[in-house]
């Protein structure tokens, strides 16, 4: 250990290690708790930033975690505190959690500034908290060391393997085309979530839970072990002994996020079959950090990535076979030759050094490049005329046949619309449409809801129909699967193209060529927008208020306005 801070530049003795008036009443008050000066003169001050609560099934093993770290800083010298935050359960959370990734963002970033903290660990997993916690210690900039919450174990039903949300659609068709009954749809619902822990395909929990690893922000293959396996309590101690160690190192985000890791984040993106969310997030993550990221170096590095993790939706397996397959170690072993393997991590090693002698163990989950699950790439991303500032596909999870495809539209203008009518017996529509939704952006949604994967209409559902090539400016769930195009910018709610698209009007997707094309004329388009009027906003008052007054589009990681790298904070001055 390279020892470079000594007590006294500790962030914490401002705190607790001055003799002033101040300083006494903070560590009377640790006395309060039964603390005594052994328990902090001289030691960092961890925070355990925990998002654990009693709506989050994803984080229920948090609480207990949390000590499993503690045990660790104890043993290595450091007093840790534990710190609550918002624990952003994906199911619940209404609309939807990405209105309050931000939100969490923030509070991590104000927490740690505020307290007397030297260093943090951040648990999270649940989709949008993992971005959240590391956008927040990105910007606070003290050591920090991110510990994934881990995937559930796989569903169960009368022998099948199900996997969160992908055999939920898949079986919530079923049961709407009349093949399986209420007593089989119940007894899904008993099978579908057996442990605690994340999804456990390849959502945006397992997608940015890799991303973190791949980024150097977790300890080496952290991010595959199942939430349920003794594996993560060791992890989890692991963690809190290390973080003491990268506060005297003074090992702080900016030393180990660089474009180059970035870099590697998205290649282990793309080689996953990750979420189309991680983009949107990832942008985030690297312009919090002071790094411009454009949404073409998705497209760049997807068009030499292959996926190799077969794990659904976009191949068969789940996160749990991923675990036993070797984990994101040996995945990234697989493709070592595409990594910068000298990037630092929190581990103060270089990914290469943690990544060396990984091996595949199943090499049906973990695929040799040579043998990829799908020719297609993770993401393709289109721009054209429906969508100047980018939007995204997943062809790895659509039916080919969409890849190349030209249909009529059918507009939905919002959600409720869609609902209203997708179930209609007389709706006019064929397998060749193209459904488009709109107003489901970050502020039409608002929060840009997971709404892209619309459902198939249900006279097309009954005549065996499964996918359909459907275009908004939403999200869709990583579990979700189809012929989705997604993230539209600029959004229909601030007039972007979307807005004017009326039904009838084609549509042409060539994901080869990565063309998107509304054939409409200029002429036209101009006497519709002439024609359009802006929604009233979403919101008058509180959070929603602020959102929509400082979110970013999609290509701009939709982070606020406010929040970008650069300005500086001051610390808080401590009378
Ligand atoms: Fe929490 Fe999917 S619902 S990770």
């Amino acid at each position: 250990m390279t020892r470079r801070k000594s007590p006294q530049q500790l962030r914490s003795h401002r705190w607790l290690g001055v003799s002033d008036l101040r300083a006494f009443g903070h560590r009377s008050r640790l006395r309060q708790f039964g603390y005594d000066a052994q328990d902090w003169a001289g030691k960092p001050v961890i925070a355990i930033v925990n998002t654990w609560s009693d709506i989050n099934s994803c984080h229920a093993h948090l609480r207990a975690r949390a000590e499993d770290v503690k045990r660790g800083v104890l043993q290595a010298g450091g007093f840790p505190l534990e710190l609550p935050a918002m624990s952003l359960a994906e199911p619940f959370v209404k609309p939807t959690t990405m209105l309050y990734r931000n939100f969490l963002a923030m509070e991590t970033e104000e927490l740690l500034r505020s307290h007397p903290i030297d260093g943090a660990v951040l648990l999270g997993g649940c989709d949008k908290t993992t971005p959240a916690l590391i956008m927040g210690a990105i910007s606070i900039g003290i050591p920090a060391l991110f510990v994934p919450a881990g995937p559930m174990l796989r569903g169960n039903w009368r022998g099948n393997i199900l996997g969160s949300g992908s055999d939920a659609w898949k079986y919530w068709d079923d049961k709407r085309a009349g093949l399986i009954d209420e007593d089989e749809w119940s007894e899904i619902e008993n099978g579908i979530a057996r442990s605690f822990g994340t999804c456990m395909t390849m959502g945006t929990a397992a997608t940015m839970m890799a991303i973190a690893e791949a980024m150097g922000l977790t300890l080496p293959g952290a991010s595959s072990i199942p939430a349920a396996d003794a594996n993560h309590p060791r992890m989890c101690a692991a963690a809190g002994r290390r973080i003491v160690d990268m506060v005297w190192e003074d090992l702080t985000p900016d030393r180990i996020l660089t474009p180059a890791s970035i870099d590697n984040a998205i290649k282990v993106h793309m080689a996953m079959g990750g979420s189309t969310n991680a983009m949107i997030h990832v942008v985030a993550m690297a312009r919090r950090a002071g790094i411009a990221l454009a949404l073409a170096r998705f497209d760049e590095i997807s068009r030499t990535v292959p996926v190799i993790a077969n794990v659904r939706p976009s191949g068969a397996f789940l996160m749990e076979d991923f675990f036993y397959a070797g984990g994101l170690r040996a995945l990234m072993a697989q493709m070592r030759d595409m990594l910068s393997l000298d990037c630092l991590t929190v581990n103060g090693r270089t990914l290469g050094e943690n990544i060396a002698g990984a091996a595949v163990h199943l090499p049906d989950v973990i695929r040799p490049l040579a043998n990829a699950v799908s020719t297609e790439p993770a993401c393709a991303i289109f721009t054209g005329n429906l969508s100047p500032r980018g939007c995204v596909m997943k062809p790895s999870a659509a039916d080919p046949k969409f890849l190349s495809h030209r249909g009529p539209a059918l507009v939905f203008e919002d959600y409720n619309h869609m609902a209203r009518e997708i179930d209609r017996d007389d709706l006019d529509v064929t397998p060749d449409h193209v459904l488009v939704l709109k107003n489901s952006g970050p502020q039409g949604g608002p929060g840009m809801p997971e709404w892209g994967m619309l459902p198939i209409p249900r006279r097309l559902v009954r005549a065996g129909v499964r996918d359909m090539l459907r275009i908004s400016d939403a999200r869709m769930s990583g579990t979700s699967y189809g012929a989705c195009i997604l993230h539209v910018a600029p959004e229909s709610f601030v007039g972007g193209p979307l807005a004017l698209v009326a039904t009838g009007d084609a549509i042409e997707v060539d994901v080869a060529a990565r063309r998107l094309h509304l054939h409409v004329g200029e002429e036209e388009l101009a006497a519709r927008r002439a024609a359009w009027t802006p929604p009233p906003p979403r919101y008058e008052r509180g959070y929603g208020a602020m959102f929509a007054a400082h979110i970013g589009q999609a290509d701009e990681g939709c982070d606020f306005d406010f929040l970008k790298a650069g300005a500086p904070v001051p610390e808080p001055e401590i009378h």
